[in-house]
């Protein structure tokens, strides 16, 4: 599975795949006390990395948070305006509608994001990437619409390449015991080719991640990775 398309390469299944994916989404995020223990998980973990981007940042400039969930991760930084879009974002907003944070909410997907080219300083897609229909079209939008000088913040899972291809076998062959919301998973190298493709990593950090009984889970770990825009030449030659 790896990164790669998981339901062959054609628009149609790939298409049903990702509506299977996002009606668990939805049904997950409608479950009672779910959005207390995932705030808790956003709270936690992002906090303090978000903290010391707000200290590089001008008052003023503008973030866009892809996937945002009803989390809305961008909501920790202590500046600037905010942009919400995910493809769920009108039935957050029906469920949560007293716990969305101030800002524009945009119904809406990765792959098309309805704003200008070079329109944000930060844009931010926290557990979001392995959710979506097409993630290097998603990461070709997220880095049209980012400033020459803006900065691309993307938290994501990587998995062990053992599970990675488990999970590829269950997805094509046992899809009744396939990960439905992840219709993609990736390892470590994977995530960083793919990202190199549109971006330059200038950081990589582990995101500190325990289980319940608080020891680290080994089948997975969590990144935080802060990247720059790659120049035009230079993205389209990888
Ligand atoms: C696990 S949630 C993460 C929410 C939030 N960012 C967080 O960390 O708590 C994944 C989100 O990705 C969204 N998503 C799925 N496909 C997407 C796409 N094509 N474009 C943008 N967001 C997408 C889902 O609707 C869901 O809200």
């Amino acid at each position: 599975m790896d990164g790669k398309a998981p339901a062959g390469e054609s628009g149609q299944a790939l298409t049903e795949r990702w509506q299977a994916a996002q009606r668990q989404e939805d049904e997950f995020w409608k479950r009672a006390g779910v959005l207390d223990g995932q705030m808790q998980r956003v709270l936690n973990r992002y906090v303090d990395a978000i903290a010391d981007l707000s200290a590089q940042l001008p008052q003023d400039c503008a973030i866009l948070d892809v996937g945002c969930g009803p989390t809305c991760v961008a909501r920790l930084f202590s500046v600037g305006s905010k942009t919400y879009i995910d493809p769920l974002m009108d039935s957050y907003s029906a469920t949560y509608a007293d716990r969305m944070p101030a800002g524009e909410l945009i119904c809406g997907t990765a792959e098309a994001i309805p704003r200008p080219d070079e329109s944000f300083d930060v844009v931010l897609s926290a557990n979001a990437l392995d959710h979506m229909m097409n993630p290097d079209a998603a990461l070709v939008e997220m880095r049209r619409v980012l400033k020459a000088d803006g900065v691309f913040v993307l938290i994501l899972y990587t998995h062990s390449p053992l599970e990675a291809v488990g999970r590829g076998v269950l997805e094509r062959y046992v899809p009744a015991l396939r990960h439905d919301a992840h219709p993609y998973c990736y390892i470590r190298r994977s995530i960083r080719k793919v990202l190199e493709r549109h971006f330059i990593v200038r950081e990589q950090t582990p995101v500190w991640l325990t289980d319940k009984l608080g020891l680290r889970p080994i089948h997975r770990k969590e990144w935080l990775f802060v990247c720059e825009k790659r120049p035009p030449a230079d993205a389209d030659a990888h």
